[in-house]
């Protein structure tokens, strides 16, 4: 079975997406330890396209019409996502694919928290004066949006362990997500 077609800007959009909020999250785990702190730069440098990738996707998705899926907040969406929910607990997964469901609404929490981090780490990157790595001018201020970057971080961390283990299950029980989100053919 494979799922249905995603359009090919989101799945461009999604690979850049996927590799640099990635990148994101695995370096966040080691800059701040003494022997591998020459990954900070990285981060901030990655973190500033990824910011920029993201307002791509913001534009293209409201342009290209995938708020309703995203953001499914009318009576007929919602009824969606809570029938997905019922099926979900008795152990049928959601389809995949573009369409208004569970799935929809579960990508729009993580691209809310991947905004929070996009937009907090905008400021700081901002912050930190051109050519240094640091320190910033307002120290008690660049503490406050770090805490804020990591509350968002923290959320998308949950939110890629869970949509990364839903889409190796559903390619597991013979969906090829993976094949259509990154357009690879299945051999
Ligand atoms: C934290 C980084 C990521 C974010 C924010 C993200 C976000 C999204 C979004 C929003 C969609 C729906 C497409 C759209 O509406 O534009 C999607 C679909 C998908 N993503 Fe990701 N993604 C991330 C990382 C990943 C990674 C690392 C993988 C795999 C290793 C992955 C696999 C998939 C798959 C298979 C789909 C298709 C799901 C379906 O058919 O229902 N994503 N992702
Ligand atoms: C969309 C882009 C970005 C993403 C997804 C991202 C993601 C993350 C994550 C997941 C963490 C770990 C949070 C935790 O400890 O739980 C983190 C930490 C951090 N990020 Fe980013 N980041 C981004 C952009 C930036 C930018 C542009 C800067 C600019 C300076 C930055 C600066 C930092 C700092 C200073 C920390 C450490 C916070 C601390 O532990 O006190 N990030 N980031």
């Amino acid at each position: 079975m494979t799922a249905r077609t995603w359009d090919i800007n989101v799945c461009k959009l999604h690979w850049l997406i996927a590799t640099t909020v990635t990148f994101q999250q695995f370096t966040s785990i080691w800059m701040s330890d003494p022997g591998t702190q020459y990954l900070f730069p990285f981060h901030r440098l990655v973190g500033a396209i990824a910011a920029g990738v993201l307002v791509l996707f913001w534009i293209y998705s409201h342009a290209y019409g995938q708020f309703a899926m995203l953001f499914p907040w009318g009576k007929a969406a919602r009824r969606e996502v809570v029938r997905d929910a019922k099926h979900l607990f008795r152990g049928r997964l959601p389809a995949s694919g573009p369409g208004i469901g569970l799935s929809g609404f579960i990508h729009g929490l993580g691209v809310i928290a991947l905004t929070g981090c996009a937009l907090t780490g905008a400021i700081m990157f901002a912050m930190i004066p051109p050519g240094h790595a640091g320190p910033p001018d307002d120290p008690m201020a660049f503490t406050r949006y770090t805490l804020q970057h990591k509350f968002f971080g923290e959320v998308l961390w949950w939110y890629w362990w869970g949509h990364v283990a839903l889409a190796l299950l559903h390619q597991v029980t013979g969906d090829n997500v993976f094949g259509a989100i990154f357009r690879v053919k299945k051999h």
